[in-house]
């Protein structure tokens, strides 16, 4: 965070240099559902004709969810921003010739083309329309701007957003939410993130800067990419249901000498049961700021927060040698790569995971468990180390 955190300001647009222009919330489903939107495109208007399919088609994983649970929301109306309110986005990201802005959704390219034209920016456009893109190429042709502005017709969600310096977004309510994820796990510290609309969850913006634009007030938002929000997603937070908690510490034998951990431990419910009804210590690491906030704040209330510690870490650059129960409810394959760490555990160090195996490596105990009525199943294993 920089002093100017918090900071609002009315702004005055610097002049142009050259002119201007009902699922399950189980992991397992959220894998297991592909699904489509991409008919409800057809209703609405430009430029959410270009947004809503981005949003919604490819990157079949963890996304696949909240796309589901969106889609039955009505859309709102679009209104394109005014030429001030795009210059009024560049400024407060402070855009140099040194960056290279990333438009997501960049529709006719006129974010792209202004960053390159008044700025001297490089520019990428990503537009899942090959119309747009190509109207796009066609109006950096015409600006003369075509060696720095670029644009590919391809799914924000899935494109490599990596070398992007300063992001920029002009995406609808529904978009930001499913483009957070990204964001957070793609770019590289440093990087601005420049939006109308909030975009990162319980983290205030360093920079808020107010517009009025064709008799309108617009409120543009500056985050800058912190380093814990470039670690791998291991998994997206779905949270374990209490009976599975309550299983998996019984299935480890939980007692008052044990300190179990939970590698990306979401709201901290598994740490605080182990303390709460087993007397355990727990230590959570969880990587997303507003949940290790949740978390503290919930052992606080269960009376456990002296046996709890929640640590804002990646668990992949985080130490666990001293636990004596590890919990896991991450996806397969980011169990697979702590495997090598979590086999190097003393011998006798239980390790119980929800839903999802180890690799091939074979647990001594699973159980299987069908929750609302019967419809819905989980899956817990036991392995110790050493076996
Ligand atoms: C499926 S949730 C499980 C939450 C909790 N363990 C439970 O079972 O209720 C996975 C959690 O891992 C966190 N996570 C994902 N990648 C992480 C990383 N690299 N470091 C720390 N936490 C991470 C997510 O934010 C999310 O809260």
């Amino acid at each position: 965070m920089t002093s100017q955190q918090d900071e609002k300001e009315v702004y005055t647009p610097r002049r142009p240099r050259q002119g201007s222009e009902k699922t399950s919330r189980s992991i397992l489903q959220m894998i297991h559902n592909p699904h489509s939107n991409s008919a409800r495109t057809s209703k609405v208007l430009w430029p959410r004709v270009i947004f809503f399919p981005i949003l919604s088609l490819g990157c079949q994983a963890v996304n696949e969810t909240r796309l589901q649970e969106d889609s039955d929301k009505p859309l709102e109306r679009f209104e394109p921003a005014p030429p001030e309110v795009l210059t009024a986005m560049l400024d407060a990201a402070q855009v140099t010739s040194a960056d290279t802005v990333y438009d997501l959704g960049s529709g006719d390219g006129r974010i792209v083309i202004q960053a390159a034209r008044q700025y001297g920016a490089h520019g990428v456009g990503i537009d899942i329309d090959d119309q747009r893109v190509l109207l796009a190429h066609e109006r950096a042709r015409e600006a003369g701007v075509e060696t720095r502005a670029t644009f590919r017709q391809a799914d924000a969600l899935c494109e490599d957003i990596s070398a992007a310096t300063v992001v920029t977004l002009f995406l609808s309510l529904r978009g930001n939410p499913r483009l957070e994820e990204r964001l957070r796990t793609h770019l590289r510290p440093g990087t601005r993130v420049v939006s109308l609309l909030p975009v990162f969850t319980g983290r205030k913006p360093e920079r808020t800067v107010r517009v009025r634009a064709a008799g309108k007030e617009h409120t543009v938002h500056v985050w800058t990419v912190q380093g814990a929000e470039t670690s791998p997603n291991l998994g997206p937070f779905v949270p374990t249901p209490m009976p599975i908690v309550r299983l998996m510490l019984e299935m480890a034998q939980v007692g008052p000498k044990d300190l179990v951990y939970d590698l990306g431990c979401g709201d901290g419910r598994i740490v605080i049961e182990a303390a709460r009804t087993h007397g355990a210590r727990g230590v959570g690491i969880e990587y997303d700021a507003r949940l290790c906030k949740e978390a503290r704040e919930r052992a606080e209330r269960e009376g456990v927060a002296d046996l709890v510690e929640i640590r804002h870490e990646d668990v992949t650059l985080s130490n666990f040698s001293d636990a004596t129960v590890v919990a896991l409810y991450l996806l397969p394959k980011s169990n697979e790569l702590l495997r090598p760490r979590i086999q190097a555990l003393r011998p006798g160090t239980r390790i119980v995971a929800h839903d999802f195996e180890i690799g091939d490596w074979k647990p001594r105990e699973t159980r299987e468990v069908w929750l609302r009525d019967n419809t819905e199943r989980r899956i817990v294993r036991l392995w110790h180390v050493g076996e």
